[in-house]
């Protein structure tokens, strides 16, 4: 989704500006463009497409070379189509002013009405536009660019991240924060803006998280930061040291694919954290992470064994792959801590009134912890008292200054789209967390969690078993790249896996494909089953095998194509299926785990066998910033 950059400083701006919007081109954008100040004017650059298509614009104009000051972004569109037009930046009739945006201003109509009464000429369809009109408007009237922005932000609804250029004030940049997420890095009299660290860290290692509802004043040699009101706040940058923000491909084809190979290693880091060895105690309490960028983080479990004994119900939010995380999750402690557990989609939460109250925990997932949607019903659930944990790969994230209690997956910057490696660990901690409720209720013997730990101790190495067989899955995989639809089936732990198996399926093939409980074939799917269809079930060991076999048979009868993920040692299995995607045996509440590796590399051969964009799939954003 929409990314922010900005420098100001004493070099080339556009080679800067660039090298950050590249950093972010995993989010998703459809256009992209900068603006800048060259000889007290402000030029703007932008073009739809690709980050190519303007950084050919930018080579013919050196004085984009010379500049030393300037904002840019890539826009995934939500208002008005992708076009050169709806790109940002946007800026004003006498082009002295210029501002990137991300988020949505949710009265922009209202707003839009107003300054075309009073003259305003708009070109784009954007909710953005807006908003550099009324900077106009006001910089008329307070000959200030601060007041400017502190009078415009008290007109603007939403939650959103500006960059904001002007000539009225050459030496200057600024940035908002409004419920967002923006980081400055700062540099030898030099500073940078971007809406992710990464972007960042490529230049410095002294970082600045701006806070909500912040202002930032960027010279070349300094930073003020001001509140809403235009009350100066102070605050330092802080030095990183860890380095978890590198990117390469490492010589995988794809991100996508080496993020698939890199889980045995994110298995062993997540579960070593939190359970150094198999029969250490469970421990959440870990020192706050040093990212903790902004005013307040807090990493680790802080409930106490009074709190966690007093937890009534539990309700996870999440979307996306982190859902079907969630559902497992939900599967977890249901059954190892005897709690009841709802799940939802957190948009779907939202203008309902969500039953939650002090007895209840609330756990939002959330890969990049900056999910709109999961952000705004963790807040609420926050407000209405419950205790609230946040389970994300990003320390440095929103839902990380929200959530009072952290579970922080090690999985290092996941780029592709298709989420994977911060899948299996959003599982493996969940497992882990119900281990440690039933743990501190006594809800299960210690013989049992002894065992589960030992268990979780060696899925790292079963993993690179079905890793290892990875040629043998790419053949089986291309043989139904020609499919236009596919159906997956799962029972009791694995139906989530199969809703994760269908979703990566469309997401990096673009063939049709949807997932279902094994036992609702027959109210209905089974309708759409034939011979051209090739049917996915997940065969897992344990308490709903023999029924998800019986259902398999179902569609085995109406001439489906059969694909089974199975135990590399069931006999059964090659009876009904013309393919199996072998796993080692495995217990089956781990089974999720391992069931779902066959089928990340099932969508990823086929979407590179038909030549997809595998690693940033059409439509999609990483980040999904927008409610
Ligand atoms: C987007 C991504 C998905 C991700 C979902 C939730 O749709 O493309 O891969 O699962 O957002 O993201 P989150 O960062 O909250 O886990």
């Amino acid at each position: 989704m929409c990314g922010i950059v900005g420098y100001m400083g004493s070099s080339g701006v556009a080679s800067i500006l660039l090298s950050g919007l590249k950093c972010l081109e995993y989010r998703g954008y459809d256009s992209a463009g900068i603006a800048y100040i060259n000889d007290g004017k402000l030029k703007v650059t932008k073009a739809s497409g690709k980050l190519e298509n303007l950084e050919k614009l930018l080579t013919s104009d050196r004085s984009s070379l010379l500049a030393v000051s300037g904002i840019g972004h890539t826009r995934w569109a939500t208002h008005g189509v992708p076009n050169d037009i709806n790109a940002h930046p946007h800026f004003n009739e006498d082009q002295s002013i210029a501002i990137v945006h991300n988020g949505i201003i949710e009265n922009y109509a209202f707003i839009k009405e107003e300054l075309e009464g009073q003259g305003f000429k708009f070109n784009s369809d954007t909710d953005t536009e807006v908003i550099v009109h009324l900077l106009t408007r006001e910089y008329n009237l307070e000959k200030s660019m601060l007041k400017a922005i502190t009078n415009t932000v008290k007109q603007l609804s939403g939650s959103y991240a500006l960059g904001i250029i002007s000539s009225h004030q050459k030496d200057t940049i600024y940035a908002v924060n409004h419920h967002y997420s923006l980081t400055l890095g700062q540099g030898d009299n030099e500073f940078f803006l971007a809406s992710d660290i990464i972007a960042v860290r490529q230049y410095t290692n002294k970082v600045l998280r701006l806070d909500q509802s912040e202002i930032a004043q960027i010279t070349k040699t300094d930073v003020s930061l001001y509140d809403f009101s235009g009350r100066q706040v102070k605050r330092d940058f802080i030095t990183v040291d860890s380095d978890p923000y590198l990117i390469n491909k490492d010589g995988y084809k794809h991100f996508l694919l080496k993020e698939i190979h890199e889980q045995p290693t994110i298995l062993r880091q997540t579960i070593g954290k939190y359970m150094a060895h198999p029969t250490a105690n469970l421990d959440f309490n870990i020192q706050p992470e040093p990212l903790a960028n902004s005013s307040k983080t807090v990493a680790g479990i802080h409930l106490t064994k009074n709190d966690i004994a007093g937890i009534e119900n539990i309700l996870i939010l999440a979307c996306g792959t982190a859902y079907h995380a969630g559902m497992i999750g939900k599967y977890y402690l249901e059954q190892l801590c005897n709690i009841p557990v709802n799940i939802e989609i957190a948009s779907e939460v939202r203008g309902r009134t969500l039953l939650v109250n002090e007895k209840t925990l609330v756990i939002a997932v959330s890969q990049s912890g900056e999910t709109a949607d999961t952000i705004a019903a963790l807040t609420e659930a926050k407000r209405k008292g419950a205790y609230t944990l946040g389970i994300t790969n990003r320390s440095d994230s929103h839902l990380t200054r929200i959530a009072s209690n952290l579970i922080i997956t090690e999985c290092g910057v996941e780029v592709s789209v298709a989420a994977t490696k911060t899948y299996i660990a959003q599982v493996v901690s969940f497992l882990m967390f119900a281990l440690y409720l039933a743990q501190e209720r006594s809800s299960l013997s210690q013989e049992y969690i002894n065992n589960l730990k030992l268990e979780l101790h060696s899925l790292p190495a079963l993993v690179e078993t079905v890793l290892a067989n990875e040629n043998i899955i790419k053949e089986s995989s291309i043989k139904y790249a020609k499919a236009n639809d596919m159906v997956f089936i799962g029972r009791g732990i694995n139906y989530p896996t199969a809703l994760e198996g269908a979703l990566k399926l469309k997401e990096l093939s673009y063939i049709h494909a949807s997932g279902y409980a094994a036992g609702e074939l027959k109210h209905g799917p089974i309708a759409v089953l034939d011979s051209s269809v090739p049917v996915v079930t997940i065969l897992m060991p344990g308490s709903v095998y023999d029924k998800t076999l019986s259902n398999a048979q179902e569609a085995r009868a109406r001439n489906a194509q059969m694909i089974a993920v199975a135990c590399s040692n069931d006999e059964k299995a090659p009876k009904y299926f013309d393919t199996i995607l072998a796993v080692p045996p495995v217990d089956e509440l781990l089974s999720p785990v391992l069931a779902v590796i066959p089928l990340q590399l099932f969508s990823y051969f086929i979407s590179d066998y038909l030549g997809k964009d595998v690693d940033q799939p059409r439509n999609l954003a990483k980040s999904v910033t927008v409610e």
